[in-house]
């Protein structure tokens, strides 16, 4: 990284050449916090710069730009484009990051399906393509829409973009009358050179790397801005179809090349998981000549009866997985070791290190996760890194893993000094001086201090606002300190947010006549806020920010109950951590006793508990559709799998059992519900039929819970 030169020595073009650096980090930094989950620049570097930026503009105000960041107050956020609800969800992979995993990946298919090592089993192997991925809907073979990813559910309409892409047919013959079409939107090496030389020539941002050049691109308002970006499009999925495309991988892909889309040539039939290590090897020497970015191979089961028998789980399918390619890895030095307090009091250790580019991307601090990886243990108390523990001052590897959170792979002990010393993790919480504990079982220390905490309080609230939850606009991470501290318009709980604008009518001082806040920018935070009080019940229940509860379990616990009238009123019966309500919770296909726990404790919270009640006040909860998990026959139930299956494994036959919101038990009491016995059952179903318990064969039970073999 080039050094930074102080403001007070800067020329008059330096000025001008470091504003536009600025604005470019600056609004990349704004748009990637409402456009991806994570933030790729740290608060308190966004800040040193946004600082800088103010300094320049001081010390040569004619070179303020039109754009300048110090007149920004939000994130610009894409509310421009109508949203469109995936009729299929568009999922992610897991990861694989070395050949143990893949040969994982294959065992567990293997178990899940019955089959026998010695029994083929083929896969597909395809580059991963680094771009967005989009999804096309044709119905009686026209383009009908093209929708982003979004947060899988929820995607943008970015039809009349997607018309500007040549690998993008707008008709298609020999397709079902319903065909979604799903794949990825990159830029080639060669087209990103010569769009971000234009970019410089008309003195325009550039681009930091292929992919946000593809993003960027395809997010643009004016339609005609997309068409004179050399985009390009690979299909390698489907998403709602009238009628299947083919019998294997394979062969649905070959019919979606033949409909007019481009597919990667590199996909390649394997037989097993050394094969598949094969061709990763193959795919991994081409890399650096294929002309487009790719950041590893996604391996699929090639037959598709047995893609569907496999299922999915959360958030990825059982049947596919991305074999990444190793993350770059750059050298540097902690700085400094920081301790912050997380949303649920949880302390976590960040290092602050000299900025190194890595992939790409600056990076300035990195995770330290806890006490034990610091000392180099893992959560189980192994060894990870031997007599190594990280210090301050140490020189270490570090790689983005997932490609944003940068983490520290090892330390580089002969670069250490004399003088270096064990960091010792504090026993009281930096923000608020209560003690820090660390219960059995947990990995971190957390803050005892619980509502007195602030950074507890500030860390709910920037959760409550993020992307996922409220996602309001013009107020997010930055905003939140502000009004946190702010004496005459303080934000300490959600419900102060949907009250602001009455308070601030009420109050002399007002928003509108602070520095950076105008009368429009006010109003138009005041109209975001207000735009958000019709919330829907799974965003509500994200927000609330209780611990172990992520957006897809609060999606799920949503869908269960349908409102919030009925949320609260079992959170409520649920109480005393037994009875109808508490098994009626647990039973909830992804909700265990951990999670129900913590729902209960933090709504039988008194203090907690009113901070909920005034927010529902200012809010019109909006019910979610009821899924069927509740409503299923064997929903709440325990049964008992026993005898030989011959319709299914254990392994799928436990996945789906849970997935109609069924427990699934070893062993046979008075509690058992059903009991499902193949042939050879012994010991079990005769204790079943001794207490009077429901006997199902497997095909009965299939038909019992409208299953198929
Ligand atoms: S298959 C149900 N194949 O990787 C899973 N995804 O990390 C469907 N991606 O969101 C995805 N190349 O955007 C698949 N050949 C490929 C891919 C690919 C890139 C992206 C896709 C997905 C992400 C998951």
């Amino acid at each position: 990284m080039t050094k930074e030169v102080p403001v007070s020595e800067l020329s008059k073009s330096q000025a001008r050449a470091e504003l536009a650096r600025l604005v470019e980090i600056l609004s990349a930094a704004n748009a990637d916090y409402h456009s991806k989950d994570a933030p790729t620049i740290s608060d308190a570097e966004y800040d040193r710069l946004k600082k800088r930026n103010a300094d320049i503009e001081a010390a040569f105000p004619d070179l303020k730009r039109d754009d300048s960041p110090s007149d920004q107050v939000g994130a610009p956020v894409s509310e421009t484009f109508s949203k469109i609800t995936h009729r299929v969800r568009m999922l992610s992979l897991g990861n694989a990051f070395n050949d143990e995993d893949v040969q994982d990946f294959d065992g567990r298919i293997r178990k899940y399906l019955g089959l026998t090592p010695d029994m083929d089993l083929l896969y597909t192997a395809e580059p991963k393509i680094d771009g967005l991925s989009l999804s096309l809907r044709y119905e009686m073979g026209r383009l009908i829409h093209a929708v982003t990813r979004g947060d899988g559910e929820v995607g943008e309409n970015v039809t009349n973009n997607a018309r500007t892409i040549s690998d993008i047919p707008q008709t298609i013959t020999n397709a079902p009358a319903v065909l979604e079409i799903r794949g990825e939107v990159y830029m080639g090496h060669a087209d990103f050179a010569a769009l971000n030389q234009r970019q410089t020539e008309k003195g325009a941002k550039l681009f930091a790397n292929p992919r946000n050049a593809a993003a960027g691109s395809l997010r643009q308002l004016d339609a005609k801005i997309t068409a004179s970006r050399p985009l390009k499009f690979f299909a390698y999925a489907w998403g709602e179809l009238s009628e299947a495309l083919a019998d294997t991988q394979m062969d649905a892909i070959a019919r979606m090349n033949h409909m007019g889309f481009s597919t990667n040539p590199l996909t390649e039939i394997c037989h097993g998981p050394n094969d598949l290590i094969v061709h990763y090897a193959a795919i991994e020497d081409q890399r650096a000549t294929l002309g487009y970015d790719i950041d590893g191979v996604v391996y699929k089961v090639n037959d598709l009866s047995l893609q569907a028998r496999l299922g999915f789980r959360a958030t990825t399918p059982r049947w596919a997985i991305a074999h990444k390619f190793p993350a770059e890895i750059a050298h540097t030095r902690i700085e400094a070791i920081e301790i912050q307090v997380g949303r649920t009091g949880a302390l976590s250790p960040v290092a602050r290190l000299l900025p190194v580019t890595v992939g790409g991307v600056v990076v300035s601090n990195a995770t330290l996760h806890n006490e034990d990886y610091i000392a180099g243990r893992d959560s189980k108390g192994n060894t990870i890194r031997e007599g190594r523990d990280i210090r301050v001052g140490d020189w270490v590897e570090v790689y983005r893993a997932g490609d944003v959170i940068p983490k520290i792979r090892d330390v580089v002990l002969s670069k250490r000094t004399d003088d270096s010393q064990p960091y010792v993790f504090p026993d009281v919480c930096p923000e608020c001086g209560s003690p820090a504990v660390r219960e059995d079982g947990d990995s971190v220390a957390r803050c005892t201090g619980g509502i007195i905490c602030p950074a507890q309080a500030v860390e709910k609230l920037k959760h409550f606002v993020s992307r996922s939850a409220f996602d309001i606009y013009g107020l997010g991470s930055k905003q939140i300190e502000m009004f946190f501290d702010d004496i005459d318009l303080p934000i300490k709980e959600p419900a102060d947010i949907f009250r602001l604008e009455h308070r601030d009518t009420a109050n002399l001082a007002k928003l509108k006549n602070r520095d950076g806040w105008g009368g429009k920018s006010a109003s138009n935070l005041f109209a975001a806020i207000n735009e958000k009080r019709k919330i829907p019940l799974n965003k509500l229940i994200f927000a609330l920010g209780i611990r172990h509860v992520g957006d897809t379990s609060a999606s799920l616990l949503a869908h269960s109950f349908g409102s919030w009238d009925d949320f609260i009123t079992a959170m409520d019966r649920a109480g005393g951590r037994q009875g109808e309500a508490w098994d009626t919770l647990n039973a909830i296909d992804g909700v265990g006793q951990v999670m129900a726990t913590a729902l209960v404790d933090s709504f039988h919270d008194p203090k907690t508990r009113a901070a909920i009640d005034r927010l529902i006040a200012e809010l019109d909860v909006q019910d979610m559709e009821k899924r069927a998990t509740l409503d299923n026959p064997v929903a709440g139930k325990t049964v008992v799998f026993t005898g030989a299956l011959e319709l299914m494994t254990r392994a799928e036959a436990k996945v789906r059992a849970e997935n109609l919101g069924a427990k699934v038990a070893g062993s046979v009491s008075k509690k058992t519900d059903y009991v499902v016995a193949g042939p050879g059952a012994g010991s079990k179903a005769k204790k079943a039929i001794e207490l009077g318990v429901t006997v199902l064969s497997e095909a009965a039970w299939l038909d019992l819970t409208g299953q198929t073999g």
